[in-house]
């Protein structure tokens, strides 16, 4: 068995990767295991935990992103249908709208709410709906749908790291996970 190395993206461009990832494990366990939401309801306890974080994820994927724009991406492999290049990136870039916008969308709502979100108590961040905005209740249910949008292309996102790693074999995942080989 043959086996060779890709050329994989920088340490800080991984480390944004899997901390992204790690995170929305986290927020997606804190947004279903906490109580349901309703107008009486405090933002304290999980509910309080699934802002700072959620404001924690969309702050990272800002910088993230900044970091994408100033540093190319390693090379992609030449062997692949045009398609497929164009799925990946289609797909990458809708991960990273709704990142942004789904956090966004609960921030709204927690605004309208009266709620105030900051980092874990620390730093305060700004409202961005006015209280009792009727859009931004509209938003909250909008965000509660688009997590199962995200959730859905996550995981077409890894089954696709998958199917290239284990039935194309061109060592797509050692893009993002160097220490991984491309067998052949
Ligand atoms: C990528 C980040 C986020 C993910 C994956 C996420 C996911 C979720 C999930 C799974 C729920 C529960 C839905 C349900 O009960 O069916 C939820 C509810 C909620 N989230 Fe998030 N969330 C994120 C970011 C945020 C942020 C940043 C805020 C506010 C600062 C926020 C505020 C809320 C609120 C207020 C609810 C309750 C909405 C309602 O019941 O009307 N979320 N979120
Ligand atoms: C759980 C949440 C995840 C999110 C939100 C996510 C998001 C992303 C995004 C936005 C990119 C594009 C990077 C860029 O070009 O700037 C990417 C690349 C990549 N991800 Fe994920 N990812 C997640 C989990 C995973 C997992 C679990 C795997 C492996 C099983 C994985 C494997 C990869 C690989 C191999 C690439 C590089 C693809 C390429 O360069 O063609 N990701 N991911």
């Amino acid at each position: 068995m043959q086996t060779s190395e890709t050329p994989a993206f920088g340490a800080p461009a991984r480390l944004f990767h899997w901390l992204t990832a790690l995170l929305l494990v986290g927020q997606y366990v804190i947004g279903w295991l906490m109580p349901h939401v309703n107008h009486d309801t405090r933002p304290v306890g999980l509910i309080g935990l699934h802002l700072s974080f959620g404001a924690t994820i969309v702050l990272l994927v800002l910088v993230r992103l900044a970091w994408r724009f100033s540093h190319k991406p390693p090379a992609e492999s030449s062997t692949l249908p045009r398609f497929m290049r164009l799925a990946a990136s289609a797909t990458h870039g809708l991960l990273y709208a709704l990142l942004i916008a789904l956090p966004l969308m609960g921030w709204a709502n927690a605004s309208a709410r009266g709620w105030a979100v900051s980092l874990f108590h620390v730093i305060p961040l700004p409202a961005l709906a006015a209280t009792g905005s009727a859009l931004g209740h509209t938003l909250g249910d909008v965000h509660k749908l688009t997590a199962w949008v995200l959730l859905g292309l996550i995981g077409l996102h890894v089954a696709a790291a998958l199917f290239h790693q284990f039935v194309i074999r061109d060592g797509t995942l050692g893009r993002m996970l160097p220490g991984v080989r491309k067998t052949r």
